[in-house]
């Protein structure tokens, strides 16, 4: 290369360039989004569901309308298959993910599961790093997609394990963290936000008064607040946070330095500030109790007839105090959350009396609250 004339920038800025876009691995990279793509015609939107029930009457008589999308109807059986989506193409079209070459993510264990199902679909390796509390079902799930599982001690222990493994393999790092809110298509294309007004369109209340989601990344809460401003909707955002998490602090305070011991409730809540978390897309935080997680859990499982996850069960608690303001101070409306996965994964934890006793506290009495609320 010859001193500091264009001419030799560019030729090294063009090797590069040439390395990646040569033939084959251009040939592969439109390989690899022609499967993606083809995954995504054969899938099917997820559903949404009216919650139609004696239980929520007081709410519909009063002109409250409560509804649930339905995530854990995707392939690979959570929200998360949207973002794992995303976070291949951003990933391939950038350049960071080659034919053959190692995938590793910091996962509590949905992104997980649906990256593995991604990996596998391009012919990659893929490992998941992840808590050593994470649940059996969740680690057999990625080991039916084909994916490894790395276990750490603790959950603030994943990022630097996931890096520290893409360096020794030569691997890219997917790293949901950072690029959730980034990844995914804000505007449209078939986000979650678009799919959710879309479905609503016939409803009494059209246009929700409230969306009520949990965070984990923060991905989802900023795809939802993205696209209601740039669609200049009155629809107001709120993340339901559970206990231990530091995004309420942090929405309150601006400081993103906090740190805390982190949430209980598998897939949301973070003992660090994430780089997707974007707090001014956030009107609300409500902050939810284990118990209550649990409470509203199983009251949303009852009223479904199905086993909902613990994170669901911290958004319905959300919903149904939302729900009540509104029925208190006279307003009518129609409120929407998410069913992020299906109960079945949680069965010997979430979904058993014991391990929740254990791990998280008697829930009786925050059952017996909530059932006030919500008379089945
Ligand atoms: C079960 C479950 N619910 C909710 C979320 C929150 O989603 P997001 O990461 O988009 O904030 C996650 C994230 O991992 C999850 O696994």
């Amino acid at each position: 290369m010859t001193g500091n004339t264009t001419e030799g920038l560019f030729h090294a800025g063009s090797s590069v360039g040439a390395a990646l876009n040569s033939a084959t691995s251009q040939q592969w990279l439109h390989w690899a989004i022609a499967q993606i793509e083809s995954d995504f015609q054969r899938s099917a939107d997820t559903h949404l569901i009216a919650i139609k029930s004696d239980s929520i009457k007081k709410f519909s008589d009063a002109g409250i309308d409560i509804y649930f999308k339905d995530e854990s109807t995707h392939p690979t059986g959570s929200l998360k298959h949207r973002l794992a989506r995303s976070l291949f193409l951003y990933a391939l079209c950038n350049g960071w993910v080659r034919e053959g070459q190692t995938v590793i993510e910091a996962s509590s264990g949905s992104t997980a599961v649906s990256e593995a199902y991604f990996a596998r679909l391009l012919g990659l390796p893929f490992i998941a790093v992840m808590p050593k509390t994470t649940s059996p079902e969740k680690i057999a799930l990625i080991e039916f997609y084909g994916g490894r599982c790395h276990f750490v001690e603790r959950a603030s222990d994943v990022y630097a394990a996931s890096r520290l493994l893409a360096k020794e393999s030569g691997g890219h790092y997917m790293d949901q963290f950072t690029y959730a809110e980034r990844a995914t298509d804000w505007r449209g294309n078939n986000n979650i936000a678009e799919s959710i007004f879309s479905q609503m369109s016939r409803e009494r209340h059209a246009i929700p008064t409230w969306i009520v989601v949990g965070a984990g990344t923060g991905g989802t809460s900023a795809t939802i607040g993205r696209y209601v401003r740039y669609h200049r909707h009155p629809t107001q955002l709120c993340v339901a946070d559970p206990e231990g998490s530091v995004f309420a602090k942090y929405h309150q305070s601006g400081d993103a330095s906090l740190t805390s011991n982190g949430s209980k409730i598998e897939g949301i809540g973070r003992p660090q500030v994430e780089p997707s978390f974007i707090r001014e897309l956030v009107d609300r935080m409500i902050e939810v109790s284990n118990v209550n997680s649990i409470a509203a859990m199983r009251s949303l499982s009852a009223l479904l007839a199905r086993k909902v996850g613990p994170s669901t069960g911290t958004n319905f608690f959300a919903v149904i105090s939302i729900a009540e303001e509104m029925r208190k101070a006279g307003v009518q409306g129609a409120i929407l959350s998410l069913i992020c996965d299906a109960g079945e994964r949680y069965l010997p934890t979430y979904h058993s009396d014991s391990w929740v006793n254990a791990q998280l506290g008697n829930c009786e009495h925050a059952c017996k609250r909530f059932a006030q609320l919500t008379p089945i």
